[in-house]
């Protein structure tokens, strides 16, 4: 099968882990880039990487790179690509623009000023032109240009990669579903010790910690761009879903998924249920500080309210009295805690071990593991060491 590049995009902060992931799959080439790993595959490739990349947000195949030093270049060099071999006229299409550069400063627009030029090549072949559906498209093309370096190429993802299909519920500020992927894989679960999250909301963090420990597809409940591509190979796509079908394995990993709110732990559970994974939980409406945890290793992950609605000091108490049921009822285990509130971070009272700067969305957050010795080891004082 022909080799090609690929691009799957990330989230600030997870690309090694993608990377990891790429190796795991067998990617070639594999180059990290800022939000985003460049490598090298098949179409087997291309469809397992959407299948089954818990990190990326979508998996992209260039189709131009081009040098472009304003508007009417952009325009004429995405005219110049022969968009005959992608669809056709009778086929809708949306564009994505992106940028990171002084020249072309609005995404909209580039979107814009792409569709024009492929509408125009369209128009003048075959006086007709393909019609733009943004939610829905047979195409998807995404248009990303730092500085005057313009990368023109097929989204074969669709829709966002987080976008699992099981969270059609929410809480409050939930987390995006690849960062709670991201974060269970920078804590290095081994998937066998206890994974507890006190505070879980819609279920986020459970439901990925579920679908990784028994190696179950993040992507299986959805469908993907290239489904609607021209060249889109029905047979080794069912070859390549059996096979990750045939890698689910049954976990003995315990995953305790807890919050305050009742209607939250309704809501989590159905997400579960639709994620497959509502019996690999224990779901529980219990008030974090009357939990305690006394079987040994275990990984807590939380992401706590940031406070938003609360006065500083009841935030800061808040905190405070978190990082202090970790210390005396969870000995034993390591502690990841991600929140946007840096200084109610900084009364957590415990000794941070690891620091690591990710975004929820357009907040920016710090994940803070903590390691929760047994007896009074001198590592559950107070201090700091650098961010990673
Ligand atoms: C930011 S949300 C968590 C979002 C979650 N990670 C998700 O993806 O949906 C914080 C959660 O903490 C819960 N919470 C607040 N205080 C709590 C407490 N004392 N014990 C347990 N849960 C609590 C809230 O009910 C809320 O669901």
């Amino acid at each position: 099968m022909e080799v090609f590049e690929i691009i799957a995009t990330t989230l600030f902060g997870l690309e090694e882990i993608l990377a990891q992931e790429l190796r795991e799959l067998g990617a070639a080439d594999i180059e990290v880039l800022s939000r985003a790993v460049r490598y090298k595959g098949d179409r087997e490739m291309l469809y397992k990487s959407n299948l089954l990349l818990r990190t990326a947000v979508k998996v992209l195949k260039p189709i131009g790179t081009f040098y472009a030093a304003n508007e009417q270049q952009l325009y004429d060099k995405i005219k110049k690509i022969n968009w005959d071999e992608y669809f056709s006229y009778n086929k809708t299409f949306a564009i994505d623009g992106s940028t990171h550069s002084e020249i072309f400063t609005h995404s909209k627009f580039i979107a814009l000023k792409s569709k024009d030029a492929i509408a125009d090549q369209f128009r003048e072949k075959y006086d007709i032109r393909p019609s733009v559906d943004t939610e829905n498209p047979d195409l998807r093309i995404n248009v990303h240009i730092n500085d005057k370096t313009v990368i023109v190429s097929l989204d074969s993802s669709g829709s966002s990669l987080g976008k699992r299909n099981y969270r059609l519920a929410q809480t409050e500020a939930p987390i995006n579903e690849v960062l709670a992927a991201g974060i269970i894989l920078l804590s290095g679960w081994d998937k066998t010790c206890d994974f507890i999250d006190p505070m879980c909301g819609s279920g986020t963090f459970p439901i990925e910690a579920a679908l990784l420990a028994n190696n179950i597809p993040s992507g299986r409940n959805r469908k993907f761009g290239f489904e609607t591509w021209g060249d889109f190979d029905l047979n080794l796509w069912d070859e390549v879903k059996a096979k990750a079908d045939s890698n689910i394995i049954s976990s003995n990993a315990k995953i305790f998924a807890n919050d305050i709110d009742n209607k939250a732990l309704d809501i989590a559970f159905a997400n579960a249920k639709r994620a497959g994974v509502s019996n690999l939980i224990t779901f529980d409406t219990i008030d974090f500080f009357h939990t305690s945890h006394d079987t040994g290793r275990g990984l807590v992950i939380m992401n706590p309210p940031y406070g938003e609605r609360l006065q500083v000091n009841e935030i800061t108490n808040f905190y405070q009295d978190i990082g202090s049921r970790l210390k005396h009822f969870y000995q034993g285990c390591d502690a990841w805690i991600i929140s946007a509130n840096y200084e109610a971070l900084k009364n957590f009272g415990l000794r941070t071990s690891k620091k690591i700067k990710l975004y929820n969305g357009p907040l920016e957050c710090r994940l803070q593991k903590y390691e929760l010795y047994q007896g009074s080891k001198k590592a559950n004082k107070i201090g700091n060491e650098s961010i990673q």
